[in-house]
């Protein structure tokens, strides 16, 4: 019989924050000789699943990378096929948000997607923003390297208005001016489907993150394998630099 993983936390030391790389959609639908879309359909409802079993076991942030800045140079059918699961993504977890308390928030840059999915996020995240048990934050059209460069033309503007000067500039200034400044950073990253890279997830934030890779494919994922991540984070000595 496989272990319950969930009963084996101990549940006063859950990571805080969790940060997600989602990813495998697409090997997961050709393992079964279906379309890549199939797999994006499939994974867009182990996030809900996840969501769940995250609030059950106390976690109280979790950031997922639902599309990235290079995630564009896909075939156009495919990007425009995400983009339609996010519109019917955000419908459905507007109701879950409702019901749940969770409240949603979205880093990235928002400004290159289509009026009607801006339109779209700006009532999700207004309607849910005074939710306290759960923060859900979505990275659309996110990417490290292009928060941090528009966090340092932020950091600019304030200098040249005066309200800022050079030597004030330091970690939490620009902790400040990142898309996550209202979040802290994240304990746990988990990335699916046995890649181990970053691909351009928060570069600055996860600098003492614990990494926690495996091989399942994210429409795969669930309850029981997060439980298994944050048993495994459990066992790490974290140090931050200290002995
Ligand atoms: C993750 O699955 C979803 C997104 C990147 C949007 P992939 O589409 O990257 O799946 P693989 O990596 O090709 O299997
Ligand atoms: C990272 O996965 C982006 C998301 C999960 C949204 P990718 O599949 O795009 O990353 P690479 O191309 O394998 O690095
Ligand atoms: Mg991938």
């Amino acid at each position: 019989m496989s272990k319950n993983w969930y009963n084996e936390l101990d549940k006063n030391s859950i990571p805080k924050h969790i940060a997600v790389i989602m990813d495998g959609n697409g090997r997961w639908a050709r393992e079964r000789n279906k379309l890549r879309m199939e797999g994006h359909k499939e994974g867009s409802k182990t996030l809900k699943k996840v969501t769940d079993a995250a609030i059950r076991c106390g976690i109280k942030y979790m950031t997922v990378y639902a599309f990235s800045t290079e995630n564009w140079s896909r075939p156009e059918k495919e990007v425009s096929y995400l983009m339609n699961l996010l519109r019917q993504g955000l419908d459905k977890y507007r109701k879950d948000a409702m019901d749940s308390d969770i409240k949603i928030s979205v880093i990235g840059d928002i400004s290159r997607l289509d009026d009607d999915l801006k339109k779209k996020i700006a009532n999700v995240v207004k309607a849910t923003q005074h939710h306290r048990t759960f923060n859900l934050v979505i990275a659309i059209n996110y990417g490290s390297r292009d928060e941090i460069v528009r966090a340092v033309k932020k950091v600019s503007q304030d200098i040249k208005e005066g309200s800022l000067m050079v030597d004030e500039i330091d970690e939490h200034v620009m902790d400040k001016h990142l898309d996550t400044k209202d979040f802290p950073d994240p304990d746990l990253l988990i990335r699916t489907s046995g890649e181990q890279r970053l691909s351009n997830y928060l570069l600055w934030q996860l600098a003492y993150a614990e990494f926690y890779f495996t091989e399942t494919k994210w429409p795969d994922f669930d309850a029981e394998e997060l439980y298994k991540a944050i048993y495994y984070y459990q066992t790490r000595d974290r140090r931050f630099g200290a002995i």
